[in-house]
């Protein structure tokens, strides 16, 4: 009797080794968090190896339950700690992997990339500052303009030779697209008594296109009526939009000129900026380069509109803002202003 259940005992004892060693291998050797669970259970689990083991302690002869109970017992802990190990080591590795593609919300967000001003937005905003601190309103109208104030009521009859002037586009026989913004001008004067301060940008119209000239342009025209205003005003004024939009010393000249709506008229040249003076491909060799129109307001467009031109007088002045910036960036083709290249709208 003594003998089988030695025996037995030793039978188990070895069992019992060998199921923890064998326990404790495959629970190392486990690489998902699954493999551990089934592991669990196949040994500690209600069926499971050691608990069958532990089970069968009570019907051991009272003298080898102890040791077969104190070694199922240990090997149960064993097996335990693994597990233990095991999980912990495998949820780590698992959150490892989590945090290389996880999102840190506390980064700050990418920056969406942010456009630019138009060069051409840009330099008439200038040019409108410049005015605006000497005391000029900004004044706007439609582009599509009746010929009476495109052209009649600035003194420009139907079939006056100035009309060539400017190549217009007709909608109708009375309906142009404007092809100054002279028309703004105008408008503000049917509608305030003197004193009048106002520039007026916006886009013009004329049948023409080359690296010069698109049919749609950008001009910012100017009006001053007061009393007692000379030529003197004038240019000063023009002087002092010069100085501040290219540089303080850029001379320039007023030139006799003509348009139908001053009297008398002039255009402004300035210094080449490409060569100052010298002679160039940009001022085809004359050192200057013409920049403006303006002139005393001719009577008959107060008349037109009931100023009373024994007690007001005025200037009026116009330019293209494509030109400007040309001259002031250095292009040489005015298509690059409408292409939309970025690469090139970027620079401003
Ligand atoms: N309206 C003229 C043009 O477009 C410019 C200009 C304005 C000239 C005012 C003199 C006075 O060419």
């Amino acid at each position: 009797m003594i003998q089988r259940v030695v025996a037995g005992s030793s039978e188990l004892d070895q069992t019992i080794e060998q199921i923890q060693e064998e326990a404790l291998s495959a629970i190392a050797d486990a690489k998902e968090m699954e493999q551990v669970n089934t592991l669990s259970v196949k040994y500690l689990g209600r069926k499971g190896v050691v608990t069958m083991y532990l089970r069968n302690v009570s019907s051991l002869p009272p003298e080898d339950r102890r040791e077969a109970g104190r070694k199922g017992n240990q090997a149960k802990k064993a097996i335990e700690e693994g597990l233990k190990a095991a999980a912990c080591r495998l949820s780590s590795k698992a959150e490892e992997k989590a945090g290389a593609d996880a999102i840190d919300v506390t980064l700050p967000g990418r920056p969406a990339p942010a456009g630019s001003l138009h060069p051409i937005t840009h330099i008439t905003r200038r040019i409108c500052d410049i005015f605006v601190k000497m005391g000029f309103d900004i004044a706007e109208g439609p582009e599509v303009e009746a010929d009476y104030y495109n052209f009649e009521a600035l003194n420009i009859p139907k079939n006056h030779p100035a009309r060539d002037m400017q190549d217009t586009f007709y909608i109708s026989e009375n309906i142009v697209l404007r092809t100054h913004t002279s028309p703004i001008q105008v408008r503000i004067m049917e509608r305030y008594a003197p004193p009048v301060r106002v520039v007026a940008p916006g886009k013009v119209y004329r049948c023409d296109s080359d690296l010069t000239h698109t049919p749609m342009f950008h001009q910012v025209e100017g009006l001053l009526v007061d009393e007692h205003i000379s030529f003197g005003d004038l240019k000063g004024v023009l002087t002092a939009l010069v100085h501040q939009l290219f540089d303080e010393h850029l001379s320039l000249r007023f030139r006799p000129s003509f348009f139908p709506f001053t009297e008398p008229s002039a255009e402004v040249d300035i210094l080449c900026v490409m060569c100052r003076g010298k002679g160039c491909k940009v001022c085809s060799g004359t050192g200057w380069l013409e920049v403006l129109g303006c002139g005393m307001v001719h009577p008959a467009v107060f008349e037109n509109l009931g100023y009373d031109t024994t007690r007001y007088g005025g200037f009026a002045f116009g330019m293209g803002v494509e030109r400007l910036a040309m001259l002031k960036y250095g292009i040489n083709d005015i298509r690059l202003f409408y292409e939309n290249d970025a690469r090139f709208l970027r620079q401003f």
